[in-house]
């Protein structure tokens, strides 16, 4: 008897089911929606396997969504095109103009290789969904996507899309995703974006995008996630941010932004994620820009001019798990706390900044510190060991730390007292610690550098046995076909002037910038090691006295090349020594003033090289003074604008 009951109860639960099933998923009714479907599986080339052409598409096809027995939305992500549609994949979608109820499309990573059609905006009046990310798009984004007002997540990332973004974007005021990245995409980011008042998500990293970031963005007062990292970008960052109340994730890194970080930012109560690195931003940190901001975990503030104390606080966050301020001047002490704090999982990275004094226990809370290229002195604790990267510092019993002079004058300089290594003082620390390359070698070619060579043949130090070059820091490999490109096949239009080291050409990369080629015939071995020198200064310093090195080219055997930047107004030898009524009057006479500006910044170039940079590159000078002097004043010659600002 149970049994019978039970089987009644589960048929009536299957019949339930069925007609519950039904109801939800009913067939497709319109018959022009059915040919409108058929129409876009062959003009898309879809396969039967997805959409198999005899059944019912709201109930048997992939990727249709149905509503009352319409449809509602079509997801093609993913798909594969039969072996047909594939030859001759296009972006033709026309058929969706009569699908009156789509209000969601999904092709993600499937190609439409051409451009969003015009109509796209004008007839799909219900959309709500659109996601065309990584469909080979190209072509300008259409100003008629403006019309599309019901739409509320538009993702047009990792495509080719060209051009402007369209101010009418501003007008779709249900926005709440806003994902534009990975374009080749120009301009400015639109003033009208501030209407998107809805808007959650708003992504247009790694475009060619330029100009301010606009206030108006402070404006939106749902946004969690903003990614604008990845473009050139320039001025300073507005204050408005600091009032996104709901954000999260913020990534302005690899742009061209300078000023300071806005006090501001200490609003930004919901911050996880800080990405400000690789910018152009300087002065210090506010000390009260961190404390209200709990919820950081990330922050990067790497490759910045930031300088002075570092916030104390950052070393204590609870929630900060990853920080890097690498590459900036930072300086200060570790704070000495002793450690309640658990065994955590934080990474830090405080490289290459102007930290100094001893190592403290507040190391501990760290899985991995990088505190390389600092001033830290005194001994390393047991809880230092394994966790942490010492090198370049001023640390006793450790391998590759700066010299003990290095060393010495940064501590004087701020008037601090250095423990010479733990040495009694005068004492040379035995020469394993310090860095391999010895400082005599480049006194050699800091004399011989820019090709005045015959002029410093009694240098005193020998040429120093094999250099090792770090290409890495050379700048960009170019082909010798960009190099005969650029200087018109070294016509001698372009030439600038016959050099010692080797010949000096004009030339234009393909992007239009302008640029000087210096070529170097090896078979003369006066230039192949002074070009060998070269490359190795270059790989070693970079100041604003020196005229930056853009790339290399090294492809051919007996010729290679060293591309610099151009520096607009010539070789500064020949404006100093030009007389003012001379005929040529693009370049004027220099006023003293001028003069005067020029003979300090060449002092300061001068005193870069012998006093701060490492390994020092004048080491003593003797009678070859003089033409030193004029070696490195010709070397700076193309950087005499800036010397001269
Ligand atoms: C879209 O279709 C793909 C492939 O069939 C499927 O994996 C995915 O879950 C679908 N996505 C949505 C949001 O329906
Ligand atoms: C859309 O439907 C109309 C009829 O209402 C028909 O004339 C037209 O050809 C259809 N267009 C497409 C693209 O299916
Ligand atoms: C589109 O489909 C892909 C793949 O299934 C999915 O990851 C993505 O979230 C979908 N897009 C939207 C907006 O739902
Ligand atoms: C589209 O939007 C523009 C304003 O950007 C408006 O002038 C135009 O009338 C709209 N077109 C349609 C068909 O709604
Ligand atoms: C913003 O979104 C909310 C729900 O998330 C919705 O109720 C509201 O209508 C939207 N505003 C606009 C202008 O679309
Ligand atoms: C921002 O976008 C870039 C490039 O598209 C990506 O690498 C980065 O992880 C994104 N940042 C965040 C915080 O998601
Ligand atoms: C940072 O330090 C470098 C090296 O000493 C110096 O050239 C530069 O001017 C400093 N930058 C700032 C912003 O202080
Ligand atoms: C840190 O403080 C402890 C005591 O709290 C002290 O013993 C130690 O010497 C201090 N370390 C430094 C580097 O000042
Ligand atoms: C240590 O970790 C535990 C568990 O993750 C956590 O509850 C506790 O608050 C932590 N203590 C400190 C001092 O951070
Ligand atoms: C720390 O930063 C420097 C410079 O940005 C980088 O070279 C180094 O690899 C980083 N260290 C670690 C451990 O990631
Ligand atoms: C080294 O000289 C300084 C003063 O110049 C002095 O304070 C310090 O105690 C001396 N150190 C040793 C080890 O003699």
């Amino acid at each position: 008897m149970v049994d019978q009951w039970s089987k009644v109860i589960f048929l009536c639960s299957v019949f339930f089911l069925l007609v519950g099933t039904t109801l939800q998923q009913q067939f497709l009714v319109s018959l022009q929606e059915r040919s409108a479907l058929l129409q876009l599986r062959s003009s898309l080339g879809l396969r039967t396997k997805e959409w198999p052409i005899k059944s019912d598409p709201c109930t048997v096809w992939s990727g249709i969504q149905c509503l009352n027995g319409q449809v509602s939305g079509i997801n093609i992500s993913g798909f594969r095109r039969t072996r047909r549609g594939s030859q001759t994949p296009q972006f033709s979608v026309d058929a969706l103009q009569n699908l009156t109820l789509l209000s969601s499309f999904n092709a993600s990573n499937f190609a439409l290789p051409g451009s969003i059609p015009e109509w796209l905006g004008l007839r799909l009046g219900v959309l709500r969904v659109l996601d065309l990310r990584s469909c080979l798009i190209t072509g300008a984004i259409p100003l008629t996507l403006g019309n599309l007002t019901s739409l509320a997540e538009l993702y047009l990332s990792d495509n080719n899309l060209t051009g402007i973004v369209p101010l009418s974007l501003g007008q779709l005021s249900s926005l709440s995703v806003l994902d534009l990245s990975q374009n080749l995409l120009t301009g400015s980011i639109p003033e009208s974006f501030s209407s998107l008042v809805n808007l959650t998500l708003l992504d247009m990293s790694f475009n060619l995008l330029s100009g301010a970031v606009p206030m108006g963005i402070g404006t939106l007062p749902r946004l969690q996630f903003l990614n604008l990292s990845r473009n050139s970008l320039s001025s300073s960052i507005p204050a408005q941010l600091g009032d996104l109340s709901s954000l999260a994730d913020l990534d302005l890194g690899f742009n061209l932004l300078s000023g300071l970080v806005p006090p501001d930012f200490r609003r930004l109560k919901n911050l996880q994620r800080m990405v400000i690195g690789n910018n152009f931003l300087s002065g210090s940190l506010p000390d009260n820009l961190f404390p209200p901001l709990t919820q950081l975990q990330f922050v990067v503030l790497s490759h910045n001019n930031f300088r002075g104390d570092f916030p104390d606080v950052l070393w204590s966050m609870p929630e900060l798990r990853f920080l890097d301020a690498s590459e900036n001047n930072f300086t200060g002490r570790l704070p000495n706390v002793s450690s309640n704090a658990n065994a955590s999982f934080a990474v830090f990275n405080i490289s290459q900044n102007f930290f100094y004094g001893s190592l403290t226990s507040v190391i501990t809370r760290f899985s991995s510190i990088d505190m390389s290229g600092n001033y830290f002195q005194g001994r390393v604790s047991d809880y230092a060991q394994g966790k942490t990267s010492l090198s370049l510092n001023c640390l006793q019993n450790v391998t590759s730390q700066r010299s003990a002079g290095e060393c010495a004058s940064f501590y004087a300089e701020r008037g601090l007292e250095f423990d010479n290594f733990g040495l009694p003082n005068g004492t040379q620390p035995p020469p394993a610690k310090s860095k391999k390359k010895k400082p005599q070698s480049i006194d050699y070619f800091s004399c011989c550098f820019g090709g005045y060579w015959n002029n410093c043949i009694t240098c005193e130090s020998p040429l120093p046995p094999g250099l090792s070059l770090n290409f890495s820091s050379l700048g960009d490999s170019f082909t010798y076909q960009q190099i005969l490109q650029a200087t018109a096949e070294f016509g001698d239009a372009n030439l600038i002037k016959h050099g010692h080291s080797g010949d000096l050409f004009r030339g234009i990369l393909e992007g239009g910038i302008q640029i000087v080629i210096k070529k170097i015939d090896l078979q003369s071995s006066v230039k192949k090691e002074s070009y060998m020198l070269e490359l190795d200064l270059f790989g070693k310093v970079s100041h604003p006295r020196l005229v930056p090195l853009l790339g290399h080219c090294l492809e051919n055997e007996n010729e290679k090349f060293l591309v610099y930047k151009y520096m607009p107004n010539g070789d500064l030898s020949s404006s100093l020594f030009k007389k003012t009524d001379s005929d040529d009057d693009s370049l004027q006479s220099l006023d003293w003033i001028t003069r005067l500006k020029i003979a300090i910044g060449a002092a300061e170039g001068l005193s870069y090289l012998h006093h701060e940079c490492t390994p020092p590159l004048v080491h003593r000078y003797s009678e070859n003074l003089l033409p030193c002097i004029t070696i490195f004043l010709t070397l700076i010659s193309f950087q005499f604008k800036l010397v001269a600002r």
